[in-house]
């Protein structure tokens, strides 16, 4: 059984004033709050285990790597892969990009081309254009229409020898556009020898994840985005594309020999793993998997899609008030402006005078952006612990933003 109640006691923070006012927290899509169970499983690994990992013979050492090396298999079940070496421990959704980009680099000549979509967020835009600069080769952008659908038959005509990479994200994260991406897999697939790479920032704390399903090379999220520390993430990737990457830090832990004439490369996972690890944090998004499993995706995902359906409703019934992306299918997401009520931040404030939390601007994705021709917008985007309530404190917020800014 679905038990708000239950849910919400789980997060101290909920119960914070902020303003003199009780906190209504949507501003999920930048970060998400932390159950206790998150926050025990960290400060019980610094009070009880805390040693390096993968390095000592020492006790604690040993308990530390098993706790961490079972947070690793927690996460292999969580989004289905093979094997629990095609997870990697990064810092988060960006870090994961960036080390794919970086590490394809031999792989990638002058004119190849590299597929990313007009819903991305800059992480999943700037690390291609550095490998663009790197190497001589496209980026070419899958349009959008009015609404925010990616036009993708365009697909059918550039997919081809010289396409590397597909890059698209499930979820967008400024609209919470959910994107096609398993027509976009199929296409690639059927047209082409390219990688997918699937940025799932927003969309792993909402929907059940299945790579295998999917069929993508390489899904990359953020822990702290799903319930998890800050400073957490995966990369996922299929055994046979990780294994063709070029490694891409170099340290501790990433080699099988080091000798000043040659240095050979550790197996998987610890090949993209050097340096001391996010040991406490690893193991604390291990928690967060527990947390979000023993809700339930079915149950996660109605409440979700209630509150956003509810949003929408009582947000449109505001005279003047824009929803862009209205009319696709979403998750998570509502990004609105007032007509006439100047720039976004201006709302955000009045919200938090009233202990409203939403993020205003561009979301670091500019080019959608322009392609409103708005400087942003205001941003509610829901949690599991979100309530109707909230959503309705929300509505009169920007009743009274409105009738200060218009
Ligand atoms: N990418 C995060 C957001 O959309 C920070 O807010």
């Amino acid at each position: 059984m679905f038990d708000i109640n239950h849910i919400r006691a789980q997060f101290p923070i909920l119960n914070e004033e902020v303003n003199g006012k009780p906190l209504v927290y949507l501003d999920n899509a930048a970060t998400s709050q932390k159950p206790i169970s998150v926050l025990n499983a960290w400060e019980e690994y610094y009070k009880t285990i805390n040693a390096n990992v993968h390095r000592g013979i020492h006790t604690l050492s040993q308990l530390a790597t098993e706790a961490m090396e079972l947070s690793r298999q927690k996460i292999q079940r969580f989004i289905n892969a093979q094997h629990d070496y095609e997870v990697i421990f990064t810092k988060g959704t960006t870090e994961g990009i960036n080390l794919v980009a970086y590490a394809l680099t031999n792989q990638i000549k002058p004119n190849d081309e590299i597929i990313i979509s007009y819903l991305e967020h800059h992480s999943n835009i700037v690390p291609w254009q550095m490998l663009c600069e790197r190497t001589g080769a496209k980026l070419r952008v899958i349009p959008m229409d009015k609404s925010g659908i990616l036009q993708i038959d365009v697909l059918e005509e550039w997919l081809g020898e010289k396409t590397k990479i597909v890059a698209v994200n499930q979820v967008s994260n400024a609209l919470g556009i959910v994107n096609p991406i398993e027509e976009i897999i199929e296409k690639t697939r059927r047209l082409s020898n390219a990688y997918v790479l699937i940025d799932g920032a927003q969309s792993a704390p909402h929907f059940k994840i299945d790579v295998q399903k999917l069929d993508c090379d390489f899904f990359v999220f953020s822990g702290h985005k799903m319930y998890g520390p800050m400073g957490t993430g995966i990369l996922y990737g299929k055994e046979s594309a990780l294994e063709n990457l070029q490694a891409f830090h170099g340290g501790g832990e990433m080699i099988a020999v080091c000798s000043f004439e040659k240095t050979t490369y550790a197996g998987l996972p610890f090949k993209f793993e050097a340096g001391t690890p996010n040991v406490g944090g690893n193991i604390a998004l291990g928690a967060a998997v527990d947390f979000i499993e023993n809700i339930g995706h079915e149950n996660l995902q109605n409440h979700e899609n209630d509150l956003l359906n509810y949003a929408q409703k009582k947000l449109l019934e505001i005279d003047g008030l824009k929803i862009y992306g209205e009319k696709a299918d979403r998750t998570g997401v509502v990004s609105f402006n007032l007509e006439g009520a100047g720039i976004a931040s201006d709302t955000g404030m009045i919200l938090d005078k009233l202990g409203i939390a939403v993020r205003t601007g561009h979301h670091c994705t500019q080019p959608i952006m322009d392609f409103f021709n708005i400087a942003g917008t205001v941003r509610a985007s829901f949690a599991v612990y979100n309530t109707f309530e909230e959503i309705d404190i929300l509505t009169e917020g920007v009743k009274k933003a409105q009738r200060m800014l218009v």
